[in-house]
């Protein structure tokens, strides 16, 4: 894939990324248009259960959305994760040892500034490296990022993190944060190849930094994802946009129903689409037509929960040590820092 260099370290500053800011592109969004056909016309248009990648959910509007989400009194996860950052940011800094931080799926990069101050105060902060599929919203936080510590270079990333984990820069003693329990929108088996292949790029001494949520009473859990404001329904409708405006379809969001209950078998919670009425939508780039009966789903995400087996036993596998292990004062959600083998 062509790559798009605008600004580097020590580089002449491109037109629109702000002084001291690199940002690599590797999804450009005719790449992006290219592959939501391809996964439509698999995900959509054959007879089996309709599904999508959680991944179409981040237009700006929805990484906007999926913010507000954070602040939702029963999303808990964001808040969890920031009190374990609160608590041992310190600790993370100094076992990882790492001047380079690397954070997928990174959004607004808001917890990571906990990070970024340890690793800063123990002197050791050279680099930071925000990647995420979502262009727009990356390159503001990057912007952001760069005024806030212009001590040190930023260096952003647009990339889908299961296609372009071999173009995270190979500079430095790295730590990979993923931040949020968004490995958890991996199914087993992708969650599998994705830490392979993470894990396959990385030198000894260089770590990850892995959230996750963890399993815990179902009502709370349905409650996070099932919000009395509607503000995960409107995230979750939100692809439905993304698919008219990119494909020229003509899906009505409000004809279909948000609702994400637990998988009791799969340990997950499974966002869905539920189509209101016998339906039929039209793709007008594909020039295709998609029947939905009354009650169809379309699943639009999965989102794992786990134990500290599980997670252990997944690093290991994929030739990563468990360091250490924080979880939140409620033990809602942890952090594991893992290094390479
Ligand atoms: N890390 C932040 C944001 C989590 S939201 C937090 O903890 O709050 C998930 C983020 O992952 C979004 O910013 C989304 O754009 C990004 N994302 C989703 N799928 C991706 C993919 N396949 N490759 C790269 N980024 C992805
Ligand atoms: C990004 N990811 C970890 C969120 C989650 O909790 O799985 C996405 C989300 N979906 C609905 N609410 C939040």
């Amino acid at each position: 894939m062509r790559m798009r260099t605008e600004q580097g370290e020590g580089q002449v500053p491109g037109t629109d990324a702000a002084p001291g800011v690199r940002v690599d592109v590797y999804v450009k969004p005719g790449d992006a248009q290219r592959a939501l056909r391809e996964e439509v016309l698999q995900g959509l248009c054959q007879p089996a259960p309709k599904e999508l990648s959680p991944k179409w959910l981040y237009d700006e509007r929805g990484s906007q959305l999926f913010d507000d989400i954070t602040r939702l009194p029963e999303y808990y996860p964001t808040r969890r994760e920031r009190e374990i950052l609160h608590a041992h940011a310190d600790d993370i800094a100094r076992l990882s040892g790492a001047d380079t931080l690397v954070e997928l799926g990174s959004g607004t990069s808001e917890k990571t500034r906990l990070l970024l101050d340890a690793m800063d105060a123990a002197g050791q902060l050279k680099r930071f490296v925000p990647f995420d599929v979502s262009e727009a919203f990356l390159r503001k936080a990057a912007d952001g990022l760069a005024h806030e510590y212009p001590r040190i270079a930023v260096h952003a990333v647009v990339g889908d993190f299961e296609h372009h984990l071999g173009r995270i820069p190979r500079v430095g003693r790295r730590l990979i944060a993923f931040l949020g329990g968004t490995i958890g929108n991996l199914k087993p088996a992708q969650r599998a190849l994705f830490l392979r292949e993470l894990s396959s790029g990385l030198r000894p001494g260089d770590g990850l930094l892995l959230g996750t949520d963890l399993i815990k009473d179902r009502e709370r859990l349905f409650a996070a994802y099932n919000d009395s404001a509607g503000v995960t329904a409107d995230f979750n409708r939100n692809v439905l946009r993304v698919l008219n405006r990119e494909l020229n379809a003509d899906f009505d969001p409000e004809a279909f129903e948000h609702l994400a209950p637990f998988d009791e078998t799969h340990a997950w919670i499974e966002m869905r689409l539920i189509s209101r009425k016998a339906q039929s939508v039209w793709l007008g780039d594909l020039e295709r037509r998609v029947d939905f009966a009354q009650g169809e789903c379309l699943r639009t995400e999965v989102s794992c929960k786990f134990c500290r087996e599980q997670v252990q036993t997944e690093l290991r596998d994929a030739g990563l040590d468990l360091s250490a292990w924080w979880t939140d004062s409620d033990g809602d959600f942890a952090l594991s820092l893992a290094m390479k083998r």
